[in-house]
């Protein structure tokens, strides 16, 4: 693990403590029934942008509404549960809980990738709960920090059946008398998985149209960055009182440089030059362009051989990609922003209306880690994820509080705040079993 400088291990506690006190505050806003919490969606939605409002807060606090978006929205959208880079050999594997369901990511003897349930065939017991069925319970070694471990097969620790990688049952005491028993029949259950530049998604349901096809526009763009060849080399897990799409809204509009990220971020990337690409069925695409002077002095600063991002550049980025940074949100919540040296993805396990956990991470080429001061950058740069991220977490968990009371009230959104009404138009369009410009014309791009 990095050592934080202590301000950020300060920090960080701090914002531990306020997450706790979170999780238990009350709801005093009373909350309406579904049908209209959808309606009130939908009527946001199909205003103009100039006169768009803010979500309405039961779309954040609604238990009901939340499990709408469960069997409507997650379970029939892609998922995105680990990089490649995770899971690099056969044996890897790296275990998560998503929406209720234990699952394994796992790479196989034949090097393909596999996203399994953790749920035993037996009698349905989790076969490596949190905490447990890594170290010294069976065959599987813990690795790294992200519930990531290495083995040859999986073992049950109730009745100690055991597994292939790739989920069949390879063994199984004392079954000789149940009739009819094949173990071809009792495998860990798989689920519909698509690697797509080197993110690995789920598909609960198993009727997604492909991603590749969903994505071919975006594989154009993001495709620049190589990711499929990229390593994650930050991982940091947040346990978060708020719900998914404060964080997705928070993440995907810049506006919040000007409060949030005043000293951090406004300087570098001004709120007021930031701006969105046209409305897409699929994804989000918001560019966020770097101050001239400070593009200038990067130019010269990399001719001098420095690296003015902390990593060296990627120099095969088109120019116009090494001056601004860019968010992506695929819908409805992989979240990744882009610089001329990195990627950083979140990855978004929702949990209930009022609490997620996230997983922030950073990739850089492998030439990046091979460079002789990477360890220095990597301890920089760990410092400023965490601690930018901090400004956001201490909005977010307020943003939640704030949509529990009484006092919440619609607001009106800046034009700089498309992404939370494309959000809107998302949400609505899944609720008429739509996509975004699919049955309403596609909103323009904003330059
Ligand atoms: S529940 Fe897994 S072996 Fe019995
Ligand atoms: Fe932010």
């Amino acid at each position: 693990m990095i050592a934080l400088a202590e301000d950020t291990e300060a920090k960080v506690s701090a914002c531990e403590n306020a997450v706790g006190q979170s999780l238990t505050s009350q709801q005093s806003r009373p909350i309406r029934p579904l049908p209209e919490v959808m309606e009130a969606i939908e009527s946001c939605a199909s205003l103009p942008l100039e006169d768009a409002v803010t979500t309405p807060p039961e779309a954040y606090t609604s238990e009901e509404y939340y499990q709408w978006e469960v069997t409507n929205i997650f379970h029939r959208e892609w998922q995105c549960v680990a990089h490649v880079s995770q899971i690099p050999k056969p044996g890897d594997f790296l275990n998560l809980d998503l929406l209720g369901e234990p699952l394994i990511v796992v790479r196989g003897k034949d090097e393909s990738v596999r996203v399994l349930s953790r749920v035993c065939p037996h009698r349905g017991m989790d076969i490596m709960p949190p905490g447990f069925g890594h170290e010294g319970h069976g065959v599987a070694e813990a690795r790294g920090e992200s519930n990531c471990g290495h083995t040859r097969l999986f073992l049950c620790p109730y009745h100690a059946w055991t597994f292939e990688l790739d989920g069949k049952l390879k063994a199984c005491p004392e079954m000789q008398q149940a009739r009819g028993f094949k173990r071809d029949d009792h495998g860990l259950m798989p689920f519909r998985t698509e690697i797509w530049r080197g993110f690995i998604f789920v598909n609960f349901d198993g009727q997604a149209a492909p991603l590749a096809e969903r994505l071919s526009e975006m594989n154009t763009d993001f495709g620049d960055w190589h990711s499929e060849d990229m390593h994650v080399i930050i991982e940091r897990e947040w346990d978060c009182p708020f719900n998914w799409k404060v964080l997705v809204e928070n993440f995907m509009e810049s506006y919040h440089h000007l409060g949030a990220h005043a000293k951090t971020l406004q300087p570098m990337m001004p709120a007021r030059d930031t701006w969105n690409e046209q409305e897409r069925d699929s994804y989000v695409r918001c560019h966020l362009p770097f101050k001239e002077a400070l593009v200038a002095e990067w130019e010269a600063m990399e001719k001098a051989g420095g690296n003015p991002f902390g990593f060296p550049t990627i120099q095969s980025l088109a120019d116009w990609k090494k001056k601004e940074s860019g968010l992506f949100l695929i819908y409805p919540n992989f979240l990744t922003f882009v610089l001329p040296d990195r990627v950083v993805w979140y990855r978004v396990q929702p949990m209930g209306p009022h609490r997620m956990k996230l997983l922030t991470t950073m990739l850089v080429p492998k030439s990046t880690t091979e460079h002789p001061e990477f360890p220095e950058m990597l301890t920089r740069e760990t410092k400023m994820l965490i601690d930018f991220h901090l400004e956001d977490m201490e909005m977010c968990t307020a943003i939640q509080r704030g949509m529990r009371s009484l006092g919440a009230q619609q607001g009106r959104l800046s034009h700089l705040e498309m992404s939370v009404w494309l959000m809107q138009r998302y949400l609505a369009a899944r609720g008429r079993g739509s996509w975004p410009g699919q049955d309403r014309p596609a909103a323009p791009a904003q330059r």
